[in-house]
C-alpha cells in the first residue's frame, strides 16, 4: 500500500502494498477485483468531469493512486451478495472521494509538499486552488450517493464522517505546539480525523448488504482506523526517510503532537523539557525523533495499535468465512506495512 510518501505500487513503505491488496482480494472472492476496477474507472470519470482547471487537480489527485483502503473496506463489508452492485460501487467511490478531498485540504493545513509521491495541489497551484479542489471532491462524493433507491442512512454516515474529519483537523490545529496534549485528547483527534471515515466505509458497505452487522462492522472499521493513524504517526518518527519519502519528524516540524512524543515525554524528562517551537530544522526534528526512539515510546505506541487491531478482529461478527478472512487481512495489513 502506498500513501503520500509511497506510490501505490512502489513498495517502499512497509511490505509490498500491491501484494497485500492482492492477498485481501483473493481471500474475499472473485467478485471483489472487478468491483475494485469499476471503482477505479468511476473515480477517474468523476474527478475529470468538471472542466479545467479543477479537473486537472482533482484528476491528478485521483490518478496518483493511493492504497484505496477505504473503498476496499466498503466492498468487503458488503460481502459477496450486495443488493445493487452499481450502488455499492458508487458508495465505495463516495468514500474515496471524501478521503481524497480531506487529503487535499490536509495538505493546505500542513503545508505539505508531497502527496502520493507527487507534488501536492497546494504546492503546485496554491491554497485557493487546493481548497476549491477539495471542495469539488467533497461535493462529488455526496452526489455519488444521490441515486434512485439510494440510502439516506448512507448519506448520513458519510456526512457524519466528513463533519468529524473537519473537527479533527481543527482540533489538530488548536493543539499545535501544545506538548502537554494528553493521550485521550490525541486519541479523540485520531477518532475524528481518521477512524470515523474507516467506520463509515464499513457502515456503508453493511448498508448495501442489507444493513446486517452495521454496528459491529462500523466498530471494526473504527478500531482499524485508530490503529492506522497511530502507526502512521509512529512511522513519522521511525522513518527511515528512504522508506517513507519524507524526513523523519514532519509532524514535529508541523507542531503536531502525536502518541510517540506524548509517551516519550512521560518516559524521559529531557524530552519533556523540549520547547517544540524551538524545533525548526529537519536536523533538529531528527534529533528529537532519536530521543523519542531511545525512550522506548515507539514500542508502546505500536503495542497500543496492535491491541486495537486485535480488538477489531475479535469483535468481527459472524460472517461468511471468506468475508471474515478478508477483513482480518485488512486489519493485519495496517500493521504489516509498518513492520
Ligand atoms: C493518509 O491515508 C491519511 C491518514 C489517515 C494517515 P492513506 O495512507 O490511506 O492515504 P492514501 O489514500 O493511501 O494515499
Ligand atoms: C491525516 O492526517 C489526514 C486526514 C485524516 C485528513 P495526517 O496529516 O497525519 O496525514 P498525512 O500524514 O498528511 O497523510
Ligand atoms: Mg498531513
Ligand atoms: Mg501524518
Amino acid at each position: 500500500m502506498g500513501g503520500k510518501d509511497a506510490g501505490a505500487t512502489d513498495g517502499t513503505r512497509g511490505r509490498d502494498p500491491a501484494a497485500a491488496v492482492r492477498a485481501i482480494v483473493a481471500a474475499a472472492g472473485d467478485h471483489v477485483a472487478p468491483l475494485l476496477a469499476r471503482v477505479e474507472e468511476r473515480l477517474t470519470a468523476v474527478a475529470g468531469a468538471h472542466g479545467p482547471p479543477l479537473d486537472l487537480h482533482a484528476g491528478d489527485t485521483i490518478a496518483a493512486g493511493g492504497k484505496r483502503l477505504r473503498p476496499l473496506l466498503v466492498l468487503l463489508a458488503a460481502g459477496a451478495r450486495p443488493a445493487d452492485e452499481a450502488r455499492l460501487v458508487r458508495a465505495a467511490v463516495a468514500v474515496e472521494l471524501v478521503h481524497s478531498a480531506t487529503l487535499v485540504h490536509d495538505d493546505v493545513l500542513d503545508e505539505a509538499p508531497l502527496r502520493r509521491g507527487r507534488p501536492t495541489v497546494v504546492a503546485t497551484a496554491g491554497p485557493d486552488m487546493a481548497t476549491a479542489t477539495g471542495d469539488l471532491l467533497f461535493s462529488r462524493a455526496f452526489a455519488e450517493l444521490a441515486v434512485p433507491g439510494g440510502l439516506a442512512e448512507g448519506v448520513r454516515a458519510l456526512s457524519a464522517a466528513s463533519s468529524a474529519l473537519a473537527r479533527g483537523e481543527l482540533l489538530q490545529r488548536e493543539d499545535a505546539w501544545a506538548a502537554q496534549v494528553t493521550v485521550d485528547r490525541y486519541l479523540e483527534r485520531c477518532e475524528l480525523k481518521t477512524a470515523c471515515l474507516f467506520k463509515a466505509a464499513c457502515e456503508l458497505g453493511a448498508l448495501e448488504a442489507g444493513g446486517g452487522h452495521g454496528d459491529a462492522l462500523g466498530a471494526f472499521g473504527r478500531r482499524v482506523g485508530l490503529a492506522f493513524q497511530i502507526l502512521d504517526d509512529v512511522l513519522d518518527v521511525a522513518g527511515p526517510a528512504q522508506r517513507t519519502g519524507k524526513h523523519r519528524g514532519t509532524d514535529l516540524l508541523d507542531g503536531t503532537v502525536t502518541l510517540p512524543l506524548i509517551l516519550a515525554r512521560e518516559r524521559d524528562t529531557a524530552v519533556a523539557a523540549i520547547d517544540l517551537r524551538s524545533v525548526r530544522t529537519a536536523q533538529q526534528a531528527e534529533a528529537v525523533c532519536d530521543a523519542v526512539i531511545a525512550s522506548g515510546a515507539l514500542g508502546e505506541a505500536r503495542e497500543r495499535a496492535l491491541g486495537m487491531v486485535a480488538q477489531a478482529k475479535a469483535g468481527l461478527p459472524g460472517l461468511p468465512v471468506a468475508q471474515h478472512r478478508a477483513l482480518e487481512l485488512v486489519a493485519d495489513s495496517v500493521v504489516e506495512r509498518y513492520s
